[in-house]
This record gives structure tokens, C-alpha cells and sequence, in this order.
């Protein structure tokens, strides 16, 4: 049995292609670094200030008649695989787990021959945008152009395309001034991306052919933990972001304390299910509260569904359980999709009946509450 393990241990440090994503699109990728020449960075060290910069990744839907040029790309640049791999020794689990996994992309250059509507991700607190990239290539599959965002000094380790990185200094577990305090600052560059977007940001831009994908009417954030925060509180406070889907986070820094009347949907793992009645009762708009059977916190991550796809040894099924829940990475990809695109009908169309009906396509989901009418 051991040698039966070990033989498929070596297995797995075979390159895998991840299977293609769900929709009928394929999809373009590219990084950018983003400089706000409005900000400071308030994370940055006394004596090396410098205005803040963020990362961020984009996913744009290619359709079948648009030129392009399929590549594979590897799941996460090397530095960052490399530091994943530390992460992920700290939770008893083998370094190389991120490594020689290739994500297929199919790269162009010109624009799309419609506009779709764009959705903005942000990571959970001190983790990276890099982890959700297959949840992000899937919903741009679907027909929305996905940017997801590095909060560097938050995310444990950034890393930016000219080599450089940053490590994180906000704590794994903040105190509750630290969690608004950064909460502020990921909603100040979810507007500092939208305005780029808007082609209103000095000295930053992103291609031409991305904008021009782009309906920037219809802009609505996502966000995994405090990502999920932010993507309530960017709501609130910048009225060009619709709505915020919230996957297992509680809100922070202004809408925990005043709530929001903005569209919000709270799509938690079993686990916290008790953890957001106090504040999902001060939000006034189109809500939803759901939780999914046998998810954790950590559920979210890409890292179960990679873990589906190329499977570690039986030893360490115990940790995989304790950290992902029972549920399949694969399953969680695919109920977490189909909120998202039951929250952009919502939020976008005005369309209540995808979000109503996905407890009954997926028996895992168990509604809390639901005021979809606001
Ligand atoms: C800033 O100070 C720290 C700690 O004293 C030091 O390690 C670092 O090299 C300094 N950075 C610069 C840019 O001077
Ligand atoms: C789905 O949720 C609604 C409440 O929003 C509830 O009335 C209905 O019974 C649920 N359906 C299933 C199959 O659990």
C-alpha cells in the first residue's frame, strides 16, 4: 500500500491540465500591475512610502468567432508557488501541492463583438487572487468579464509582474479595527479599479480591447471571506459597483455597523451558518442567506477542486476533510458558479427566480433567510 502511494505521489508531479471551464466561452487572461497616484499606501513601510498598487488578474469570454490563440499558463507564477508551498506545509499538507498545474487560456488582443458585464473579486484576508483563478475563468466562461484583485501588504505574499514582491503585515487573525481598517482599504481599490476602468485614474490604464469588452453599467463584486466584506462595503460606498456577493465572509467597517441597501447575498459555509444573522439584518435591499452542507470555511479556495483533479495520497485524506469539508471541490465550484450567476441576474436584470430556484437544483444548499423582493 505504501509503495502504491508513494508510486502515485510521483505521479502527481507530472504536469496536469485542469479540465476547461463550464460556459460556452473560452477565455482570455492577462496580469497587470496598478498604480493609484491618488493613495498612499497606508501598509507601506516609514521609510519606503510610495503610492498604493495593486494587482490584478483578468478573464474575458472569447467567443467561438473571435481569433485566438490557445495557451497554457501555469496556475500561479513561480514566486508565489513557492511561498503556496510553505502555506500549505503550515497546514500539514506537501509543498509542491500549487506546482505544474497549467490552466488553458485562449489569448487575444482584439476586443469582444459585444460588451459583457464585469464582476470584480476579492480574495479572502492575507490570501491571493491567484486561488480563485478557476472559479474566475469559469464565470468568465459564462459571459462576464473577471478581474480579480491582489491587495498587496494584505495578501501574504504579492507578487508583481516586474519580478518584486511584497509580504503581508496584516495578521492572520486582526483585531476588529484592523479587519475595518482593511476592509476600507480593499473597498478604496475596488472604486481605484473601477475608475481605471472609467479611464478616470492618472498614470494607470488597462488595454483598450479589455474596456472596450467592458459594460461598465453593469459592474457587481464577489468576494471569498473578507472579500466577501468587501465586496458589500464597495457596494455601499461607490454606487457604480451594483450589488456584492459575499462567499462566507461577515461584513466589515462600515456596512457591519450601518448595513446597506444594496443587493447582498451571503453564501456561507455550514460552519458559520450562525456567524451573519446581526448583520444581514441591517441590510434593507434584495438578500439572501444560504448555506452549503458539508462546506468550510476553506471550501472556497480553488484548492479542493485542484486536489480533485490530480489527488493526493490517502494520508492526507483526514487534513483534506478537516480543512475542505466533505463536499467535492468540483461540486463547490459549481453551486459557488451558479450563485454568482444567480446574483448578476439579480443584480443586473432584476431577475429573482435563479437565485430562488437553487435549492432545488442543488439539495447541498439550505436557505436561511430571503427577502429577494428588498
Ligand atoms: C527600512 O527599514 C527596514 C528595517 O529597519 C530595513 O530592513 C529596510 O531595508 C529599510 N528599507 C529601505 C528602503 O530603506
Ligand atoms: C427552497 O427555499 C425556499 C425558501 O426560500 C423554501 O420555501 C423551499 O421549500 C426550499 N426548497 C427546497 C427544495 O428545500
Amino acid at each position: 500500500m505504501r509503495s502504491l502511494l508513494l508510486a502515485l505521489f510521483v505521479v502527481q508531479l507530472h504536469a496536469v491540465l485542469l479540465p476547461g471551464p463550464p460556459g460556452p466561452y473560452s477565455v482570455s487572461n492577462q496580469v497587470h500591475s496598478l498604480t493609484d497616484t491618488s493613495r498612499q499606501d497606508p501598509y507601506a513601510p516609514s521609510n519606503n512610502t510610495h503610492n498604493r498598487r495593486i494587482m490584478v488578474s483578468t478573464f474575458v469570454p472569447v467567443s467561438k468567432c473571435q481569433d485566438c490563440q490557445s495557451t497554457q499558463l501555469p496556475y500561479m507564477p513561480p514566486k508565489s508557488t513557492a511561498a503556496w508551498g510553505q502555506y500549505a506545509a503550515q497546514m500539514g499538507l506537501p509543498t509542491n501541492i500549487v506546482e505544474d498545474f497549467q490552466v488553458e487560456y485562449c489569448q487575444t488582443s482584439k476586443p469582444a463583438p459585444k460588451k459583457y458585464p464585469v464582476a470584480i473579486f476579492s480574495p479572502g484576508l492575507t490570501s491571493s487572487r491567484l486561488v480563485y483563478t478557476v472559479q474566475a475563468r469559469a464565470l468568465a466562461s459564462l459571459g462576464y468579464v473577471v478581474i480579480t484583485v491582489d491587495h498587496p501588504y494584505d495578501g501574504f505574499f504579492v507578487e508583481f509582474p516586474d519580478g518584486t514582491s511584497v509580504q503581508g503585515v496584516v495578521p492572520f487573525s486582526p483585531t476588529d479595527a484592523e479587519a475595518d481598517a482593511a476592509t476600507e482599504v480593499r473597498a478604496a481599490d475596488v472604486s481605484f479599479l473601477v475608475n481605471v476602468l472609467q479611464g478616470s485614474a492618472p498614470g494607470a490604464s488597462l488595454p483598450a480591447e479589455l474596456i472596450e469588452s467592458s459594460d461598465l453599467n453593469k459592474i457587481f463584486a464577489y468576494g471569498h471571506s473578507m472579500g466577501g466584506a468587501t465586496a458589500a462595503e464597495a457596494a455601499l460606498l461607490d454606487n457604480r459597483v451594483l450589488g456584492g456577493l459575499d462567499l462566507d465572509g461577515r461584513p466589515w467597517a462600515k456596512s457591519a455597523k450601518t448595513g446597506s441597501d444594496r443587493p447582498f447575498v451571503i453564501v456561507g459555509s455550514e460552519a458559520n451558518d450562525a456567524l451573519w444573522a446581526p448583520y444581514y439584518q441591517r441590510f434593507t435591499g434584495p438578500k439572501m442567506q444560504v448555506s452549503i452542507k458539508g462546506s468550510t470555511h476553506l471550501s472556497f479556495f480553488d484548492l479542493p477542486y485542484l486536489f480533485g483533479v490530480r489527488p493526493l495520497p490517502a494520508e492526507y485524506d483526514e487534513v483534506l476533510e478537516q480543512l475542505g469539508g466533505t463536499i467535492k471541490g468540483a461540486r463547490l465550484q459549481e453551486i459557488a458558479l451558479a450563485f454568482i450567476q444567480g446574483f448578476a441576474e439579480l443584480v443586473l436584470n432584476g431577475k429573482t427566480e435563479p437565485l430562488r430556484g437553487l435549492n432545488t437544483t442543488f439539495p447541498e444548499v439550505l436557505v436561511g433567510e430571503e427577502d429577494l423582493s428588498g
